[in-house]
């Protein structure tokens, strides 16, 4: 049995360097993110990119129906001054029934639904997906290294290769991230497709990277929170712990010696 659980995890470490999954076809690239780990937080500049990386890029087709607009001025999100999401509300339209007309969306009102119906939404692609299983299904590589849903959207905007196909009526275009190797979505970024603020490298990884960091904060608003509750929770427990060993010590001591004594006569 052991020797079994052994030979498993000496595998699941060999195979979680290269990022393969089970299967050998799918690429997912092994990004370290800042709020990866038990102390990780999310990076308020890289949501603020990624947030402009979505806006520019992907909101063209995805939306982000379950986010509402207000979460953007979050601590512990991107954290924009309250007149910047105003300002950023406005930019999308709403019906609004009382009038019969479109209005400029406010604070307390959603991202739009998905302008392509072809586009999933993205407010929760994040956790929707994963980068890492196996090695052959035990899970042992998400575990290490978490689901890797960040890294599957990471990989897949990476992913192209150039080559398509027609098939249907509907282009294809080869992609290594994606399970068949075939996706419906032609190839986002390119690089240099956004201007960041400050001068910061918008080379397609970054780019990726940034807008990946953005949907994880989208799909889990709070996980800091989360966090740090756990955390404490953990410090809490193990003081708990140690006390009711030390009370149960106190408690049977003058039993155990009463045995010894018992024992010695
Ligand atoms: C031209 C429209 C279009 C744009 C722009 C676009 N997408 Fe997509 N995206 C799609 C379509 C269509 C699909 C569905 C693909 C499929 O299932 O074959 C998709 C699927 C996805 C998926 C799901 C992949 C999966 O595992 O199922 C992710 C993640 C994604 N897009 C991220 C992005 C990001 C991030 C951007 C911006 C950088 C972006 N997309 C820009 C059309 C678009």
């Amino acid at each position: 049995m052991f020797k079994k659980l052994a030979i498993t995890a000496v595998t699941a470490l060999a195979l979680s360097g290269t990022g393969v999954l089970a299967n050998g076809s799918i690429h997912t690239e092994s990004v370290d993110f800042s709020f990866e780990g038990p102390f990780g937080t999310f990076d308020q500049n890289q949501l603020q990119r990624g947030l402009q990386v979505y806006t520019e890029v992907c909101s063209a087709c995805h939306g982000l129906k379950f986010v509402p607009i207000r979460t953007l001025g979050d601590e512990g999100g991107p954290n924009l001054p309250a007149d910047q999401v105003r300002a950023y509300a406005k930019q999308f339209d709403i019906y609004d029934a009382e009038k019969d007309e479109d209005v400029p969306r406010k604070p307390s009102d959603f991202f739009p639904t998905s302008a392509d119906p072809n586009a999933p939404d993205l407010s929760l692609m994040a956790k929707a997906r994963k980068g890492y299983e196996g090695p052959y299904g035990t899970g042992l590589n998400q575990l290490f290294r978490g689901i890797g849903g960040p890294e599957h959207i990471v990989s897949i905007l990476n992913g192209y290769t150039g080559e398509e196909k027609e098939e249907a009526g509907t282009t294809f275009y080869e992609n290594h991230a994606f399970p068949g190797g075939w996706i419906s979505m032609p190839p986002p970024l390119f690089g240099e497709d956004v201007e960041f603020a400050g001068g910061h490298s918008n080379e397609l990884e970054h780019e990726a990277i940034d807008v990946a960091a953005f949907l994880m904060w989208t799909a889990e608003p709070k996980m800091m929170a989360r966090q740090h509750t756990g955390f404490i929770a953990v410090i809490l427990l193990t003081l708990l712990s140690v006390l009711l060993y030390l009370t149960n010590k106190k408690l049977w001591a003058p039993v155990k010696r009463k045995a010894k004594e018992a024992m010695n006569s």
